[in-house]
């Protein structure tokens, strides 16, 4: 027996269990064999949206929440927003070290020769309606290239994920870009191969009559600083559905537009959009404590607050804030950032944020930053989707090379009815009120 082990006396028969612990967790899977008799399917665990469940060994981001720690790999996420490009880091997160030049070159160059979309997919964008919400799009679009890539299907083949990864990091930009002209009624820009990751994206999102986009450097420094903070976030909403989908081996297209939907909720990646709407029916700083108050009283939710993980400031928020001066330095200040600083004031020294550790997460300051870039906020999560597609794909790297996954299948506790017989439809009767 192993010698860190949980005794379990079951006062149901009065037989003693052991059960291993390992990296301080015990196997769900070793708790079936906790029975009454034979005919006893055996003890499972209930945990409703996995609050207290590791669904994974993972070897690719560590959080602390409570300490307010995030790294990739190791390496302190200050660090590499501080001193990498976004490509180097998405190569760290998928590749497990940072490339050294050679690599980085390399990798930069199969990036950069995937940003292309096919004609046929420019015309899936044409279909949508001019007001059609930019994640809408981005999934869908992402969906249909799993058409154009059959050979995608190929999850097992290591060169096959590896050129599906180029091509999916090298696409999500332009694909994001297209959105972005589509509801405006903009053409089409071809990616530009002398441009960086972020430079080149501005060049697909802005450009209009000029020959040669020169995007703003610090704009664009600011952009990959953003992408690298948005880069991976463990086991998530988005990573988990994008693990849950592509344990069925759907294509990685197909797996990537599911976790972009989940990202595209509120509650997660959505909340960049909300924080803006929020800031923007507060109005003015007077409004403050009218508004919190509202939001102690439970009629909605401080967006851009509050993390299932973090119960400490979000590293993310912090670096966001010291980047923000270089960008309104160029753009001017985005007026909304008193309100937003003046909103967390209040809520840092309120006992209902205290008590709950309640903080400002990454979402809180990067709809701020990216307004004064000149984002509207409905490209919000889609701008966070372009830099997730890489901890997607590791993510799912990583879940298709373990050989403890197996198509994800949780349990249930049945709760309706055992076994009823056919009423006809005539003898019915007139149901309850649904
Ligand atoms: C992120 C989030 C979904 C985490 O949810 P969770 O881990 O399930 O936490 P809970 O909803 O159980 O919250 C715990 C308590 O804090 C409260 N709370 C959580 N976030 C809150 C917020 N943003 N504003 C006000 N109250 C909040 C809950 O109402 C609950 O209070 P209670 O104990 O009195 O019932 C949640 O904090 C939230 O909805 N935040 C706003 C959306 C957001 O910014 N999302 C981006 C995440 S990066």
């Amino acid at each position: 027996m192993s010698e860190e082990a949980l005794s379990i006396i079951d006062k149901r028969t009065q037989a003693t269990y052991e059960i291993p612990i390992c990296d301080g967790t015990i196997r769900a899977m070793d708790l079936r064999k906790i029975k009454t008799g034979p005919d006893d399917f055996g003890l499972m665990t209930y945990d409703p949206a996995f609050m207290n469940t590791s669904s994974c060994r993972s070897g690719i981001t560590f959080i602390d929440g409570d300490k307010g720690i995030l790294r990739y790999r190791g390496y302190p996420i200050e660090q590499l927003a501080g001193k990498c490009t976004f490509l180097e880091v998405a190569y760290l997160i998928l590749f497990g070290e940072l490339p050294t030049e050679p690599q980085l070159t390399e990798w930069v160059d199969q990036i950069t020769h995937h940003t292309m979309l096919h004609e046929t997919s420019k015309r899936f964008l044409e279909g949508f309606r001019w007001n059609a919400h930019p994640m809408g799009m981005l999934v869908s679009t992402v969906a249909a290239l799993s058409t154009v890539y059959p050979e995608a299907k190929q999850v097992l083949d290591p060169d096959s994920r590896k050129l599906q990864i180029m091509r999916l990091i090298g696409k999500m930009p332009t694909i994001a870009a297209y959105t972005y002209r589509h509801t405006h009624g903009f053409p089409y820009i071809y990616p530009d191969n002398d441009l960086s990751y972020t430079e080149n994206f501005m060049n697909m999102l802005w450009r209009m009559m000029e020959p040669k986009y020169q995007a703003n450097p610090v704009i664009a420094k600011a952009l990959d600083i953003l992408f690298i903070l948005h880069a991976d976030h463990e086991q998530n909403c988005s990573a988990n559905a994008m693990r849950a989908v592509a344990s069925s081996q759907a294509d990685p297209f197909l797996s990537i537009a599911a976790a972009a939907a989940a990202l595209s909720g509120p509650l997660h990646g959505g909340a960049n959009e909300e924080v803006l709407k929020m800031l923007d029916v507060i109005g003015s700083k007077s409004n403050i404590p009218a508004y919190i108050e509202k939001v102690k009283a439970g009629q909605f939710k401080l967006m851009g607050f509050g993390h299932r993980i973090y119960k400490n400031y979000d590293p993310r928020a912090n670096v966001i804030k010291w980047a923000a001066d270089s960008v309104f330095e160029v753009t001017g200040k985005n007026p909304k950032l008193e309100i937003a600083l003046e909103l967390e004031r209040i809520a840092l020294e309120d006992e209902y944020f205290i008590k709950r550790k309640l903080y400002p997460n990454v979402d809180f300051y990067s709809g701020i930053m990216y307004q004064a870039m000149g984002f509207s906020p409905e490209i919000f999560t889609v701008l966070f989707a372009i830099p997730r597609t890489a901890g997607w794909l590791a993510q799912w790297q990583e879940m298709i090379t373990d050989p403890e996954q197996k198509i994800a299948r949780p349990r249930q506790i049945y709760t309706g009815p055992m076994v009823r017989d056919f009423v006809p439809i005539e003898q019915r009767g007139v149901p309850a009120a649904v």
